[in-house]
């Protein structure tokens, strides 16, 4: 049987958090065994919303070393900056020929954008049409899985529509690819606003933990992290949404049941539970900060593996843009 070709991207924008790690990384790095696996830091996602230039170099090859730093391995996946690879932003534009604008109008992330984007500078059309290169990034790689957290699984749906639409204009040429979320953390919430998710892009570094935060900033964090009112420690989302969101990231880094939580923090307090996932959530991350640190003393090795990265994605993405272009037309 042949593997499975996995994809998947991360933006250089603000900090990676937990809820990236948890929500996908943790996957990525547990799929490269099994699967073709194929990880892009996706640079021409991150200018959709105003970057400031030196920002986002340091930030792109910040996500590389925090791939690397997490456990993605180059000799098992291929890693790349998606704008070192034409191909995706040129299968974009032929997606977005296809795509009707009301499809993406209604994309959740987009309406969300644009609202915060209104009250700065104004709505760029680089987001709306955000989906459409979305979807390039996965279907030239003819992906059977995309590993995300449960924001994107939207974005994938749209992307097999566009994919079965072109199949059944053009014949054939797309693989239909599904999500996988990890159930037990598709969606951490913010640690000040449980009712959000937590965002790169909040206004308060309190809404999330940082994988580069250091120990002392996570112990503040957890501590000033909203609880909710009564002091009993008990998964409900609905009645208690600050607490579960503390219980479901506890599991996910412990691997510890819910229940087994609940049980042992039963008639104890909050502040010792806090105290406790503080310092597992430090120790969870300290190897992948120790890495990091590490690779950055290396950043000429770290250039050379999206390089070789860049080289390996594109002789998979060429032979689908080819077949598309000989469909649609276009003259070789
Ligand atoms: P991005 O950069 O916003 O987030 C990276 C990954 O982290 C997941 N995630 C979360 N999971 C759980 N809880 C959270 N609070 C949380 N916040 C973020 C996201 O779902 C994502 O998996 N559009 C994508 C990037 C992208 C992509 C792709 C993904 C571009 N092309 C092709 C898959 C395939 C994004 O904005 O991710």
């Amino acid at each position: 049987m042949t593997r499975q070709r996995i994809f998947s991207g991360i933006q250089p924008s603000g900090n990676l958090h937990i809820g990236n790690y948890l929500g996908a990384i943790q996957q990525f790095v547990g799929l490269q065994e099994t699967t073709d696996a194929i990880f892009c830091i996706v640079d021409l996602h991150a200018i959709t919303v105003p970057q400031d230039p030196e920002e986002l170099r340091k930030k792109t090859l910040e996500v590389a070393m925090i791939y690397l730093a997490c456990g993605i391995d180059p000799k098992k996946s291929i890693m790349f900056v998606q704008s070192h690879n034409h191909d995706h932003a040129e299968l974009a534009w032929i997606l977005n020929t296809l795509t009707p604008l009301g499809e993406l109008e209604r994309m959740t992330q987009f309406k969300e954008k644009r609202q915060s984007a209104e009250k700065r500078r104004g709505v760029l059309s680089g987001l709306l049409n955000y989906p459409t290169l979305m979807a390039a990034d996965i279907l030239l790689y003819q992906t059977d899985v995309v590993p995300v957290g449960e924001d994107q699984k939207q974005h994938v749906e749209l992307t097999r529509s566009i994919a079965e639409r072109f199949n059944n204009r053009f014949g054939d040429t797309f693989m239909l690819p599904k999500e996988m979320l990890n159930k037990s953390a598709e969606r951490i919430m913010g640690l000040d606003d449980p009712s959000k998710k937590m965002s790169k892009s909040a206004k308060s570094a309190n809404n999330y933990i940082a994988l580069l935060d250091s120990p002392d900033e996570i112990l503040r964090k957890i501590k000033t992290a909203m609880t909710d009112s009564g002091s009993e420690i008990r998964f409900d989302k609905k009645a208690k949404s600050a607490v579960s969101n503390l219980l479901a990231v506890y599991h996910a880094f412990s691997k510890e049941s819910i229940k087994n939580l609940e049980n042992r923090y039963a008639g104890k307090g909050y502040a010792e539970f806090k105290k406790d996932l503080g310092e597992i959530i430090i120790a969870k991350l300290e190897p992948i900060q120790n890495r990091f640190r590490e690779l950055e003393k290396n950043s000429d090795e770290v250039m050379k593996i999206i390089r070789e990265g860049a080289e390996r994605s594109g002789a998979i993405s060429q032979k689908t843009l080819s077949e598309v272009k000989q469909k649609i037309g276009l003259i070789a």
